[in-house]
C-alpha cells in the first residue's frame, strides 16, 4: 500500500449511521483523492435529507486529515460545486509539510467504537471536560450531569425508543441493519453490539423477522419494554454525562452538517484518547426536526401524542431556541470498550467503479 492507500485505509474507520459507510474513493491524481459521498435518505427514516450521512462525510474527512499527519502530509478538502446534488464530491489534496507533527488523535482512530452498554457513573473531571470542549470547537458543548439531569435525558430516550420501536418505517431500517449472527460486522451492526441481554436478543431476533410479529409483541406483550429498559433507560442513567454539541448557527445545509461531523469526530476521538466511551443518541434530534418542519415520518395512526411528547421533551431539555443548532447528542463515561463492534468494508471494495 502506498501512503494514500494507507491514509484511506485508516479514514474508512470513521463512524456512520448504522455503519452504512456512505462513501467511495477515487484517485484523481498522485496527490488528489475524490470522496464520493452518498446518503440513504431514500430508505432510512433517520437519514433526514441525507444530513446524518453528511455528518459521516465530515467524520471521514476529519479522520482522513488526521491519518495524513502520520505521513507528514497536510490534507485540505473542498466540496465541489455541482449541478446534480448526489453524490456529493469532496476534492482532497495532499501536500507535504515538514512542520507537521503526527496528530495525537491518530491512535484513537481504530479503537474508537460505540459503547451501547452501561458505563461508569464516575463524573467527568474538569480536565477531561476541558479537552472535550476544545475538541468540539467551534461547536459549544452542553453537559447533562448528575443523577437528575441524566434521568431527564434517559427518560427522553425511553419515550423516544417507544416511538422508534413502534413505527414500521423504523422497523424497516432496524431489520436490515442488525446482523444477529456475528460479533463483528463489516457492513452492519452486530446483534451483540446493540446492548441487550441474550434472552431479549433472542426475542428481538425472532420478532424482527416480520413487522406483524413486532406489532403483535408490542400490542399484547409490551414488546418495547425490555429493549427500551436495556437500550435506553438503564444506559441513559449508567454514564458520566450526556453531551449535546451546538453549532454556531442553526443547521441548514450540507456544509453545516459536514462541519457537525468534523466536530463530532474530534469530540469522539478525544473521548477515546481519554479512555472514555461514547454512544450517540441522535434519534430525538432527528424526530424533532421532522416535527419542527411539519413533515410526517410515519404512516402509523395514533402516534401523534407520543411524537408530541418526545419533541416537547427535547425542546425542554435543550431549549426551543437552541434545538435547531443541536448537531449531536450522546452519552459518555469511563469503562471498558465494547467487545462486539462494527468493523468496515475492505479498502478494495471502496474504490469508485468505473463504467
Ligand atoms: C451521524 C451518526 C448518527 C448515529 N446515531 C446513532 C444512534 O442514534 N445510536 C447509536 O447507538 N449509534 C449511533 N451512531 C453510531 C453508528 O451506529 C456507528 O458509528 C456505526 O455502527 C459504526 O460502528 P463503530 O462506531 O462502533 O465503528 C451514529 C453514528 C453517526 C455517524
Amino acid at each position: 500500500m502506498d501512503a494514500i492507500e494507507q491514509i484511506l485505509d485508516l479514514a474508512r474507520w470513521a463512524p456512520s449511521g448504522d455503519n452504512t459507510q456512505p462513501w467511495r474513493f477515487e484517485r484523481a491524481g498522485p496527490d488528489h483523492v475524490v470522496i464520493h459521498g452518498f446518503d440513504t435518505r431514500d430508505h432510512v427514516v433517520y437519514d433526514l435529507d441525507g444530513h446524518p450521512s453528511e455528518m459521516a462525510h465530515g467524520a471521514l474527512l476529519e479522520t482522513l486529515r488526521i491519518a495524513a499527519t502520520a505521513h507528514g502530509l497536510r490534507a485540505d478538502w473542498t466540496r465541489r460545486a455541482q449541478s446534480s446534488a448526489r453524490p456529493i464530491l469532496y476534492d482532497v489534496r495532499l501536500t507535504r509539510d515538514s512542520e507537521l507533527q503526527p496528530d495525537p488523535l491518530l491512535p484513537a482512530i481504530t479503537t474508537r467504537t460505540v459503547q451501547r452498554r452501561p458505563m461508569s457513573t464516575r463524573p467527568l473531571t474538569a480536565a477531561e471536560k476541558a479537552d472535550l470542549v476544545t475538541a468540539a470547537r467551534p461547536f459549544e458543548v452542553i453537559w447533562f450531569e448528575g443523577w437528575s439531569e441524566r434521568k431527564r435525558v434517559a427518560l427522553l430516550n425511553f419515550s423516544n425508543a417507544k416511538l422508534r420501536l413502534s413505527i414500521p418505517e423504523a422497523y424497516k431500517v432496524h431489520s436490515s441493519v442488525i446482523d444477529w449472527s456475528v460479533e463483528f460486522s463489516e457492513d452492519r451492526m452486530p446483534g451483540k453490539a446493540i446492548g441487550v441481554d441474550p434472552l431479549t436478543g433472542h426475542i428481538m431476533r425472532w420478532a424482527m423477522a416480520s413487522w406483524e410479529r413486532v406489532d403483535f409483541m408490542n400490542r399484547y406483550f409490551a414488546g418495547t419494554l425490555a429493549p427500551r429498559l436495556q437500550l435506553d433507560l438503564i444506559p441513559g442513567l449508567a454514564c458520566a454525562a450526556h453531551a449535546c454539541l451546538l453549532a454556531p448557527k442553526a443547521l441548514a445545509d450540507t456544509d453545516d452538517y459536514v462541519a457537525a461531523g468534523v466536530a463530532m469526530q474530534r469530540f469522539w476521538l478525544t473521548a477515546e484518547r481519554l479512555q472514555l466511551r461514547l454512544q450517540p443518541e441522535m434519534t430525538p434530534l432527528i424526530f424533532s426536526r421532522y416535527v419542527r418542519e411539519k413533515r410526517r415520518f410515519t404512516a402509523k395512526a395514533g402516534m401523534e401524542s407520543l411524537i408530541r411528547h418526545v419533541t416537547d421533551s427535547s425542546e425542554q431539555l435543550i431549549g426551543a431556541a437552541r434545538l435547531p443548532n443541536a448537531a449531536f447528542l450522546c452519552r459518555l463515561g469511563a469503562g471498558p470498550p465494547a467487545i462486539s463492534r462494527s468493523v468496515r468494508l475492505p479498502l478494495d471494495s471502496l474504490w469508485v467503479k468505473r463504467a
